[in-house]
């Protein structure tokens, strides 16, 4: 990787001029302004500052002592202690012909494989999926994706919501208020029927309240607890019907788990956690509960935290402290990371912060990805016309529907099964590209229209982007001429502007994918893609391929190809699927 090539020359010329320096600190990142320079250095003016010397002096020193022939030819002092590099075309053209011969594809894998576990989707049992479990399905199973590619150990871990109060109430109405024809028909939609009714019944202050129901359910929670044989028959159904749903879900989403221990598989060790923290001093009784207090933590001073309930169950907070050590002892992993909206940060920060004073001797890092809202075009929480939520399914059918008639408006000529695969791919791919392209952290709209255009940074936009660069081999192919990447890959000359910026654009991929890993941030990657597509069109307009002679028109090729790989591979990581033609 070219900047990493840089780096490390750098980081040599440093070490001539200033020894004590930290390697690690010195870094090379792409110019924010091309005119100035290709890669860039702001490590110099930190270290002059350290050594109190003049920052432009020392740039220059460094400069001066950097040997690297054929990378960089210019190498410029700029503003208050920048240093700017300007890759040579040989330093592109080697690097590119590499690429071709399938030596790289602008990325390096980490240096230091990791174990990473990735806790995300985890919808809950007897619930429909909505879309408030479509972004950490989403968000995690792009995650996923990126850190495998980089060459790390993934661990995908569905912590389902399989066990809590709820069940109570669910049991009640199972026992009492079924239809087992409804049930037959659309099983979730019952037991959401059951629940929502008993729970109404189970809520003090809701006019259907009704003391002697709540009694019921928290009779039947009760015997669930204890083992009753028909309670847990019951509720390992209910199970088993949620589970259907969801691996249909995962099906046409293309997202697969590793495991799916729900929250119930760790119901015989939570007493374990609650005894040792208790021996440990971590939590003390306050009114009957066992709590954690946290009085030297500004953030959670007003926020302490329940591990055992006055009625003696254990509850969220014991469940993921019993989940985290079940991990970490069974797969020792370097991260393990949470995907939920940001209504559980303060839940994580808890669970840390516990975790952190009960194994302060643990190495790994916990972290906790959380994400914003959907909303509709009101700026309110997405629901149906009628208020409720929108199910992920429905909302699936309508994202394939709706692609169908971009699709067949773009090809009316092929066959409608044809069709119809193209705008699977498209419908989901860009749900998918919507959720991932906004900064996680903020609220997005959610608009069919937006995400949907063919214009604009969206996915049917970079799979089209992407079909055109294949239907270029395709005329090719037509035409009786065979085309090898490796062999053209001797032809590889970059003269063109455009030639050359699309060739520096490549190279970004390697940065981004990283940063992608670092940060937990997808949309890194869905902007430096979107750039890429708008590369190549520059490229494309500036320069033609077909039309133009050899050996011309084979280095470009060439870079059409390379340019190619890198589009696929990209969106394969964001979990779109890249139809032959669009
Ligand atoms: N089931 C929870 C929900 O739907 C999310 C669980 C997230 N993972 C965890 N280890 N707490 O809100």
């Amino acid at each position: 990787m070219l900047h990493r090539q840089i780096e490390e020359r750098l980081r040599a010329a440093v070490a001539q001029v200033a020894p004590e320096a930290d390697p690690g600190a010195i870094l090379v990142r792409p110019c924010p302004d091309a005119r100035f320079g290709d890669y860039q250095t702001n490590a110099l003016m930190a270290l002059a500052k350290a050594r109190r010397t003049n920052p432009r002096q020392l740039a220059q020193a460094v400069a001066d002592a950097f040997d690297a022939p054929g990378l960089c030819d210019q190498i410029e002092v700029a503003g208050p202690g920048f240093l700017n590099f300007r890759l040579t075309p040989q330093a592109l053209v080697h690097s590119l012909t590499e690429a071709a011969r399938g030596r790289h594809l602008f990325f390096a894998t980490a240096a230091a494989p990791q174990t990473v576990i990735l806790d995300f989707s985890s919808p809950n049992v007897a619930k429909p999926m909505h879309v408030g479990h479509i972004r950490s399905t989403i968000l995690g199973d792009a995650l996923a994706r990126t850190f495998r590619l980089l060459g790390h150990r993934v661990i995908t871990d569905n912590h389902i919501g399989d066990w809590g109060t709820q069940f109570g109430m669910l049991l009640v109405g199972w026992k009492t208020l079924l239809d087992p024809a409804a049930l037959e028909r659309d099983p979730i939609a019952e037991l959401e029927r059951i629940y929502r009714a008993v729970n109404a019944r189970c809520s003090e202050g809701k006019p259907e309240f009704d003391r002697t129901t709540l009694e019921q359910a928290r009779g039947e929670l009760v015997r669930l607890q204890a083992g009753d044989a028909e309670n847990t028959a019951i509720w390992r159904r209910m199970i088993a019907l949620s589970q259907e749903q969801f691996a249909t879900i995962y099906g046409r989403l293309g997202v697969r788990f590793d495991h799916a221990l729900g929250e119930s598989f760790y119901n015989d060790r939570l007493a374990g956690v609650v005894r040792e923290l208790e021996s440990a001093g971590i939590v003390r009784e306050s009114e009957g509960a066992l709590v954690a207090f946290f009085d030297d933590l500004p953030q959670l001073q007003r926020h302490p935290a329940i591990v055992r309930k006055s009625d003696g169950a254990a509850n969220y907070t014991t469940t993921d402290l019993a989940t985290l050590q079940y991990r970490l002892t069974t797969w020792n992993p370097d991260a393990v990371i949470y995907v939920t909206d940001g209504r559980q940060q303060l839940h994580f920060q808890q669970v840390f912060e516990i975790f952190r004073r009960w194994q302060p001797q643990a190495r790994v890092r916990p972290a906790h990805v959380w994400f914003g809202s959907i909303l509709g075009e009101d700026n309110r929480p997405l629901k149906t016309r009628s208020g409720e939520n929108i199910k992920l399914a429905d909302l699936l059918d309508e994202a394939e529907e709706r692609a169908l008639q971009v699709v067949a408006g773009k090809n009316p000529d092929l066959p409608e099964p044809e069709q119809r695969q193209i705008a699977r791919m498209v419908g989901i791919g860009a749900v998918k590209y919507a959720d991932l392209l906004p900064n996680r952290q903020s609220d997005y709209v959610f608009s069919w229209d937006k995400m949907l255009a063919l214009n604009g940074n969206t996915a049917p936009y970079l799979l089209y982007a992407a079909t055109r660069i294949r239907s270029i081999f395709r005329k090719l192919a037509e035409s009786g001429e065979t085309f090898d990447l490796a062999t053209a890959a001797a032809h590889l000359t970059l003269n063109e502007p455009a030639e050359l910026a699309l060739a520096k654009h490549l190279h970004g991929f390697d940065l981004v994918l990283h940063a992608v890993a670092e940060e937990h941030r997808p949309n890194y990657l869905c902007n430096y893609l979107y750039e890429l597509a708008g590369q190549f069109t520059g490229f494309y307009e500036a320069c033609p391929v077909l039309r133009a002679e050899d050996p011309v028109r084979t280095s470009r090729l060439v870079l059409c190809e390379l340019t190619l790989r890198v589009l696929a591979r990209g969106l394969h990581v964001l979990g779109l699927e890249l139809p032959d033609r669009m």
